[in-house]
C-alpha cells in the first residue's frame, strides 16, 4: 500500500509530535487511530485493542470505521495470535486465515501489530482492507516502530 501522502519518515515525525504523555491514554490513541486510518490507503477500519491480562482478552479501545467486536480473547483471531506470539501478523487474505474475526463482512486483508512494552503484550494495532494484499512487509516494519512509540504512552 501507499502512505497517503507523506512519507515515512513524516509519519514517524507526525506521530512522535502527535503523542502528548500529559494527556490520558485514549485521548492519545483516539488521534492516532485518525492519522493512521488517514495514512495508509485502502484502509476501512483502524483502532485499537487494550490487553487486560489477568482476562486474557483485550477490549476494543479508539479507532475509526464500522461498529466492531468490542472484546476478543486472547485465544482468538488475528488480534488473540499477535498477542500469543508476541509477532506481527500480516493476512494478505482473510479468508485463509483459520479462526479470523469478521467485525466487518467486507474486510480482505488485514495486519495486526502487537504494542510491547518488554516482553508484555499492552494491546495492537489493527488495520483492516477491503482490497486483498493491501499491506506489505514494509508496513509492517513502519508499523512497529510507530508501535514502539506507542508504547510509550501505556502506563
Ligand atoms: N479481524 C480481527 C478482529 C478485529 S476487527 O478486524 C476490527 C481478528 O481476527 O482478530
Amino acid at each position: 500500500m501507499d502512505i497517503v501522502n507523506i512519507s515515512k519518515d513524516e509519519l514517524i515525525d507526525i506521530t512522535i509530535n502527535l503523542i502528548d504523555k500529559n494527556l490520558p491514554l485514549v485521548s492519545n490513541l483516539a488521534n492516532l487511530s485518525k492519522l493512521l486510518y488517514d495514512s495508509f490507503s485502502g484502509t476501512n477500519w483502524c483502532g485499537f485493542y487494550i490487553c487486560y491480562e489477568n482476562k486474557n482478552i483485550m477490549y476494543l479501545g479508539p479507532f475509526q470505521g464500522p461498529i466492531a467486536c468490542t472484546e476478543i480473547p486472547f485465544s482468538k483471531g488475528v488480534c488473540g495470535k499477535a498477542v500469543t506470539s508476541k509477532k506481527s501478523i500480516l493476512v494478505p487474505n482473510v479468508h485463509n486465515f483459520i479462526g479470523h474475526i469478521a467485525c466487518c463482512s467486507s474486510t480482505n486483508s488485514e495486519v495486526v501489530i502487537p504494542i510491547m512494552k518488554g516482553s508484555k503484550v499492552l494491546g495492537v494495532i489493527d488495520l483492516d482492507s477491503n482490497n486483498f494484499n493491501n499491506y506489505t512487509n514494509d508496513d509492517v516494519l513502519l508499523l512497529e516502530n510507530i508501535a514502539n512509540l506507542i508504547s510509550t504512552i501505556f502506563n
